[in-house]
């Protein structure tokens, strides 16, 4: 079946959206996914994750991984009515010419969404409520929790992330979860609850080869309203808003 988007809580984000990952068209032409504004200044997640690293994360390397999207989509009009999510989703509906584009771009695009709203200028430094309920009761405890998430990070082979995800079997226990290039853990059937870019991008400038050190210094910037937000809308009777959660965003051209 395929998944509606909602934009209650992703306006911002979603020109517009209907079911099926369709984007709603406002006016006849092709549909472009457009780069999402970073919720805060570049600077605000200083010093923890230094202005420039944000400037060249999300101004270059986002904004690549969208236009090429859209190049990739140039020549298939059937598909850019779908939402980036979508596309991600459902590799196998689309052509193979453009598979590994899409998978790496559409994947790319998601992810970041997702990631720069997993961040926040006024964190507030430990999850609360069900979310720290169901951490202590699948980890032990919180230190242990970011324990886990920083060494899978540390150990992930190459390019890729780390995800606090709920797995929708087995309960629907949360797991630490890695993803290679920008593959999401929902194309495993697991609902990304918290995730972070271990991409070197991400920390090269600040922190050089130590992966190790810029995972254990982005805690304090962790935003735990926006994962406990996903965490409470994550069960199975959510999966049919799922898609709006990468931050799909399209618009007319003009
Ligand atoms: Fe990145």
């Amino acid at each position: 079946m395929d998944p509606v988007i909602a934009t209650e809580h992703v306006t911002d984000m979603i020109a517009s959206s209907g079911p099926g990952g369709r984007v709603a068209k406002q006016k006849a032409g092709s549909l472009k996914h457009l780069l999402p504004p970073l919720p805060y200044e570049h600077a605000a997640l200083e010093p923890h994750i230094d202005a420039h690293t944000m400037m060249l994360h999300h101004d270059k390397h986002h904004a690549a991984y969208v236009a090429n999207l859209n190049t990739a989509l140039e020549k298939f009009p059937e598909l850019q009515e779908r939402t980036a999510f979508w596309l991600l989703l459902n590799l196998s509906k689309v052509p193979q010419k453009i598979r590994t584009a899409i998978r790496n771009n559409a994947g790319g695009h998601v992810n970041h969404s997702l990631f720069w709203r997993a961040m926040s200028p006024a964190a507030s430094g430990a999850p609360a409520g069900p979310l720290a309920d169901a951490i202590k009761r699948d980890f032990g405890d919180f230190e242990q929790f970011k324990a886990r998430f920083d060494d899978a990070g540390v150990k992930l082979f190459g390019s890729g992330w780390v995800w606090l995800a709920r797995a929708q079997q087995d309960g629907g226990g949360l797991q630490v979860y890695t993803t290679s290039g920008h593959d999401n853990p929902l194309m495993q059937g697991h609902f990304p609850i918290l995730v972070n870019d271990v991409w070197e991008h991400a920390y090269y400038l600040k922190h050089e080869n130590r992966r190790g050190d810029y995972l254990k210094g982005w805690w304090p910037v962790v935003n735990w309203e926006e994962a406990a937000r996903r965490f409470e809308r994550s069960d199975r009777s959510a999966e049919r808003e799922w898609e709006g959660e990468g931050g799909p965003v399209a618009a007319p051209t003009a």
